[in-house]
């Protein structure tokens, strides 16, 4: 229909003021709510055909339009703004149109699909994960399903740092206080379990500062020389120099955290294609920076250690190998981004990690670039925000970080809870009210963190996640699950949606404001898929759930007794329900048939 405006008014400035108007510079927006009218054109830039008034120029356009399109139902002017409404007919058949077609994608597939990587999660082998990593595994599977969706061939990947100093405290703390405990012997998840050593170290470590602090020494020389950090650096050198019981212990202790880190991406609902392990890929990075090193691109201190200087690019210079010859966090990197080039050929690879780290992804792109790698170009570093819990909410056992395991139990016990109160549920089996909850319980949270722009740091508050009432995951569940009960109502008394019927339809204006909001979809997953933010997609769910319990409100679907109202609204519904499924599939949200 833009495009219909669009001819039709550069038809009018030739036909009234014999002028000529690019099509392509002829502005049609949708209107704005607190107006009448589908569709509005601001006539401002044809004054200067019309040598008149805004008010008479909207005017002498929308006669025009009325006059030559059948379409055109009638207008108004209102200052510079010409609000056009189109007759019921056409957004039935638009309607009828988009019923019909079965894949809601069609308009979203890009003509150049790209190869892109995205890497997500990302972990430390010495602890649980956390809050954060649930925002990271949220946002990065949302990413990958949006992007794919729009045609892109998208990996899903993660890398484990599971090697390097922060790994070997957790491993030197069980060898020193463990006592041969396992996650069987404990009965803890294996991540919580090395968590727990990790955290001893620390405070083993800090006891040990504090100790040396009152002898005298300085603040460096105490954090250097503590006996557990000697340990600990020792242990590292042993790793990389393959010691057979350092790696004995690594292995086994890894394998403790993989399970635990396995189950929470199963509740998560994440997966990924390929698991790079910084245990195998710092080897290459190491290799690739005594090469450049070679070629002078690098450069060695007295102490022996090595460094980029990035100056010039105006960042710092960056250590890459201490002066040990161990390998630091970047050095890595390097090596992980290559192995990925050489795996994918990828046109880009999406880092989804905090923001905390965005001089890292400046550095480690400015390297690989000062080395010659021209790809590095498609290193996109997709930078997101803090999230908290509000202030005095439950730590986790650590003490310091808010676990991911705890918020999503808490999260499907509350679901739970609540339906409980509601009562609705009480005719359902077991198995199946406990996959209801879930879907709730994960949907409040996805649902909550995924409506925030990434960018922006944000507090989780878990009470108002799941409430059903607001912008919540629950509150979008809830729509659809109320549609699909219609739906089953509708069967059980034999009334059957036939398209066929659609055509005769005449939509009342709510009907045309859901109609309006289906249809902006494939933009909006488009706009998502180009700014890479499913909030976008999050927000579009919560206007559509909104819309259409206006309408349910208001009107009776099954009551209705004209047939062919009544199977209009059935299929409008059921094409809601399509749409709102699919839209929350996008960020990684399930929806259940009943709640
Ligand atoms: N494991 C790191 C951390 O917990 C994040 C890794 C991010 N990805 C990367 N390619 N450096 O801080």
């Amino acid at each position: 229909m833009e495009n219909i405006l669009r001819k039709k008014i550069a038809e009018a400035v030739k036909v009234l003021y014999n002028g000529a108007i690019d099509e392509a510079q002829i502005q049609i927006q949708e209107t704005r709510k607190e107006f009448t009218g589908d569709f509005t054109f601001v006539v401002f830039p044809l004054m200067r055909f019309s040598k008149n008034t805004p008010e008479k120029t909207a005017d002498d356009i929308g006669k025009y339009l009325t006059a030559n399109l059948s379409e055109i139902e009638g207008y108004n002017v209102i200052k510079g703004f010409l609000n056009i409404s189109i007759g019921g007919k056409w957004w039935t058949d638009l309607f009828s149109a988009f019923y019909n077609s079965e894949d809601l994608f069609a308009d979203c597939r890009v003509k150049n699909p790209e190869v892109i990587l995205v890497e997500y999660s990302s972990p430390n082998t010495n602890k649980p994960l956390h809050l954060g990593h649930i925002r990271n595994n949220l946002l990065g599977f949302s990413i990958f399903r949006i992007l794919e969706s729009c045609g892109h061939k998208v990996i899903k990947t993660n890398i484990v740092n599971d090697r390097g100093i922060h790994i070997c405290k957790s491993k030197l703390a069980w060898v020193k206080f463990g006592n041969g405990e396992t996650p069987e012997t404990s009965g803890m998840k294996g991540d919580h379990l090395v968590g727990k050593y990790y955290v001893m170290f620390e405070t083993a470590y800090k006891a040990e500062v504090e100790n040396l602090l009152k002898k005298g020494y300085d603040d460096e020389t105490a954090r250097l020389s503590a006996p557990m950090m000697v340990e600990a650096r020792e242990m590292l050198v042993k790793w990389e120099a393959g010691d057979e019981e350092v790696v004995r212990i690594w292995k086994m202790m890894n394998s403790w955290v993989y399970e635990g880190f396995e189950e929470t991406y199963r509740l998560l609902g994440v997966d990924f294609d390929k698991i790079y392990y910084e245990s195998e890929t710092w080897k290459d990075g190491k290799e690739q920076v005594l090469k450049a090193l070679e070629k002078n691109i690098l450069f060695r201190k007295e102490d022996g250690s090595v460094w980029a200087d990035l100056t010039g690019e105006g960042l710092d210079q960056k250590v890459l190998l201490r002066s040990d010859g161990t390998a630091v966090y970047i050095t890595q990197d390097i090596g992980t981004a290559i192995a990925r080039q050489n795996d994918y050929h990828f046109s880009k690879c999406l880092y989804v990690v905090g923001n905390e780290q965005n001089y890292h992804f400046q550095v480690l792109k400015a390297i690989l670039k000062k080395m010659g790698y021209e790809w590095s170009d498609g290193l996109i570093h997709f930078s997101y925000g803090m999230v908290e819990l509000p202030e005095g909410r439950m730590k986790s056992r650590e003490g310091t970080v808010v676990d991911a395991d705890d918020i999503i139990r808490e999260m499907i016990a509350t679901a739970r809870e609540l339906s409980a109160e509601l009562g609705k549920l009480e005719a359902i089996p077991d198995e199946d009210k406990d996959e209801i909850f879930r879907k709730i319980g994960l949907g409040a949270l996805k649902y909550f963190i995924l409506k925030v722009d990434p960018k922006k740091n944000m507090t989780f508050n878990p009470a108002e996640s799941i409430d059903f009432n607001g912008n919540t995951g629950p509150f979008i569940q809830y729509t659809y699950a109320r549609i699909k009960s219609v739906m089953r109502k509708a069967r059980s008394l034999g009334i059957e949606g036939d398209s066929s019927l659609l055509g005769s339809a005449i939509p009342c204006a709510k009907e045309v404001g859901l109609i309006k909001l289906l249809r902006k979809f494939a933009a909006v997953v488009t706009e998502a898929s180009e700014t890479l933010n499913p909030s976008l997609i999050a927000n579009y769910c919560y206007d559509l759930a909104r819309e259409f319990n206006q309408y349910y409100h208001d009107y009776s679907i099954l009551g209705e007794k004209d047939p062919v109202t009544r199977n209009f609204r059935l299929l409008l519904s059921g094409k809601t329900s399509v749409v709102l499924y699919t839209a929350m599939w996008l960020l990684g949200i399930e929806m259940p048939e009943r709640m």
